[in-house]
């Protein structure tokens, strides 16, 4: 398939880009390097030996888009390019719902006017909220509790909308748990701009000496060992289940959502363990109270991703730590400047 990524040089877009080449489909990448740098395309190649097609470009832009999809033929879109921080988002709302929603509508809109109708978005496993239900199933009732959120849950609704007015179009929502990890060639990798908001970035800058201790916000959650739990993926199992997904949507699939996780949870103390074991490094830790708006646990169920996709996480949580320190300790700083 010739498949349009957006977001494509970003941390899921690019893992994700390897993983549909080396499944034999024929990939362009888009972005505006809002939150991504130029180099990963040198990464891109050196890994998988091709350079690959991309514009930089705003999603935002429907001439731009327009002339991309004049250029190019497309069998499908994954729409990975969004801004993606809760806290930011609460500040800026406008920019949220003018990159998350506006991209998403504008890039539907020219796909439609280019007759290409198989699109894969990236939702995530914030739409749930907390619950005490769990595992999650898609069926789980949905909870708005920031900006971000919202941005997420109104494209599922454009989407769902979209393939109810015309039977020709295909989406399918994948709603992402915590994805964590590298390629194991220790080449690409999530690289946060200023303070991580994700534990396992945070973790690992400790590790290598980036910042002196991790704060864990809670011990006194009705969890285990009292730390929050989350669903933490392998990138690499999440990019093949985007191959999974891209492939499905030519079964003529209408609108569905899946959750992309590995249906178990793990804690932050956990972490914290297992990364300490892979690296070699101890990794100091302070206590400090909840932060609002976080919840005990959260993780997926997982079996419809495995039904539906014939997909399932198969990476292993050292597995995951040590290809984030892999990432971290050959790239200390990231991509640099
Ligand atoms: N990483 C996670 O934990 C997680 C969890 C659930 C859902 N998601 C969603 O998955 C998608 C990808 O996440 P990621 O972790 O790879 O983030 P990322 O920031 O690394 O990648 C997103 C990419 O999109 C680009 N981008 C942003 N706005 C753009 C615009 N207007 N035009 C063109 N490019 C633009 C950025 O430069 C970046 O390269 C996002 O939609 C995010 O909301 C991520």
């Amino acid at each position: 398939m010739k498949i349009l990524l957006t977001g494509g040089t970003g941390y899921i877009g690019s893992h994700t880009a390897v993983a549909l080449l080396e499944a034999g489909h024929d990939v362009t990448l888009l972005d505006n390097f809002s939150n991504s740098k130029p180099a990963v395309l040198d990464r891109l190649h050196t890994i998988t030996g091709v350079a690959m097609d991309f514009f930089e470009t705003d999603v935002t832009d429907e001439a731009a888009l327009t002339e991309i999809m004049k250029q190019r033929s497309f069998d499908a879109a994954i729409h990975f390019a969004a801004p993606k921080a809760v806290g930011e988002s609460m500040e800026k709302p406008l920019h949220y719902f003018k990159n998350g929603v506006g991209g998403t509508v504008a890039l539907l809109q020219t796909m439609a006017d280019h007759g290409v109708r198989n699109v894969v978005y990236s939702s995530s496993a914030t739409v749930y909220g907390f619950s005490d239900d769990l595992p999650l199933v898609e069926g789980a009732p949905t909870v708005v509790i920031n900006p971000y959120g919202r941005t997420k849950l109104m494209c599922e609704e454009i989407l769902q909308d979209l393939c109810r007015a015309d039977e020709r179009w295909n989406a399918i929502a994948l709603r992402y748990f915590n994805p964590v990890g590298a390629h194991p060639s220790g080449l690409i990798g999530e690289d946060p701009q200023g303070v991580p908001a994700n534990l396992m970035p945070f973790v690992a800058q400790v590790a290598v000496g980036r910042r002196p201790e991790l704060t864990i916000f809670g011990d006194d959650y009705p969890t285990p060992d009292g730390t929050g739990v989350r669903d933490y993926l392998h990138v690499m199992d999440l990019a093949e289940g985007h191959v999974a997904a891209v492939e499905h949507l030519a079964s003529d699939p209408g609108y569905d959502v899946i959750n992309l996780g590995t249906g178990s949870g793990i804690s932050v103390k956990e972490i914290v363990a297992a990364f300490e074991k892979a690296s070699g490094m101890p990794i100091p830790t302070v206590i400090a109270g909840r932060r609002p708006g976080d919840g005990p646990a959260s993780y997926a169920d997982a079996n419809k991703a495995a039904s539906v996709l014939g997909w399932r996480a198969t990476r292993s949580l050292d597995e995951m730590c040590a290809d984030v320190w892999r990432w971290q300790s050959q790239n200390p700083n990231g991509y640099g400047d």
